[in-house]
């Protein structure tokens, strides 16, 4: 197994504990089950997205914005969501495609993939599948997708530049792309290195320069940022707070405390102001 397949397998693993057992692993935003509506309030749905549900997928969701709010997403287009887990987005975007239209999600994580199936299936939808699959080689047709959605799952990648060419690949000429996801800056290598704090959605995150670059080089255009949500400590604290943060006393050097709750709040102090969420517009050139 090589360097990218490792990170891939600790991801995977993190988001498997993670939808069964919340104290067991963590997620973007990881706070214990019953909070998690007020995480999905946080990251931007309506109060009637959450409420209008059948299932308990807003309850299950680890992302950092409302992609799917901020896209021109309409009835009859073909939706794609990159990591879609428990299917918070694939959801309201079958609702908003409507009858006519196709949403596919995808996702590595078998935990992941069975419960947002449950979740579909308790919503009566029939123009939603979930397919396993990585987001740097999707099983999805070349040029078949109108919007590209993806809520908190490319910093997540060992390898961004093929998310990227994959989702210029997949976007039908004119197609485009909202992405929330979280950037950082200036962020110490010892936050960074530590695994958990990779799976939470910080450690593997790039700037928002990198991002726009990336998307540019993968063939992309009309790159931007159109929202940005800058966290406050305590919403940071949030993503820290694991329940367990193995070895991060080992990769710590500049502290002198070991007391987890101390380690917490000097990661939260670095991070505060340098690490926040936006959401990427790109479109592929039309024909
Ligand atoms: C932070 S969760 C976000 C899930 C969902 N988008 C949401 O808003 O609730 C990240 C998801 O991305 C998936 N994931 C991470 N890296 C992936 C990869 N390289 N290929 C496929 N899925 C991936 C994980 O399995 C997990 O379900």
């Amino acid at each position: 197994m090589n360097q990218n397949e490792k990170i891939r397998e600790m991801v995977s693993t993190a988001y498997g504990k993670a939808i069964g057992l919340v104290s067991e692993g963590c997620g973007c935003g990881c706070k214990p089950l019953n909070e998690k509506d007020s995480i999905a309030s946080m990251a931007g749905y309506e109060k009637t997205d959450i409420s209008s549900l059948n299932s308990d997928a807003a309850a299950s969701s680890f992302g950092c914005g409302n992609p799917l709010a901020f896209s021109g997403v309409k009835e009859g287009d073909t939706v794609l969501d990159l990591g879609s887990g428990a299917g918070f987005d694939l959801i309201l975007a079958a609702k908003k495609v409507g009858p006519g239209g196709r949403v596919i999600g995808v996702d590595m994580t078998e935990a992941m993939i069975q419960k947002a199936r449950e979740n579909i299936r308790k919503e009566g939808l029939t123009n939603v599948e979930v397919r396993q699959g990585l987001i740097e080689n999707l099983p999805v047709e070349s040029a078949s997708v109108d919007w590209l959605i993806s809520n908190c799952v490319i910093n997540l990648s060992p390898e961004k530049a093929r998310v990227f060419s994959e989702i210029q690949r997949v976007l039908k000429p004119g197609g485009q792309m909202l992405v929330s996801d979280i950037v950082v800056k200036n962020l110490p290598d010892w936050l960074r290195q530590n695994n958990q704090v990779y799976a939470t959605c910080v450690g593997g995150a790039i700037s928002e320069e990198e991002y726009l670059a990336g998307l540019r080089k993968a063939g992309l255009m009309n790159v931007a940022v159109r929202n940005r949500f800058v966290y406050e400590a305590s919403q940071i604290k949030a993503f820290f707070e694991t329940g367990e943060v193995p070895g991060l006393k080992e990769v710590i050097h500049d502290i002198s405390t070991q007391n987890r709750e101390n380690l917490i709040h000097q990661m939260t102090k670095k991070a505060v102001g340098n690490v926040w969420s936006a959401e990427f517009y790109a479109q592929k050139k039309g024909e």
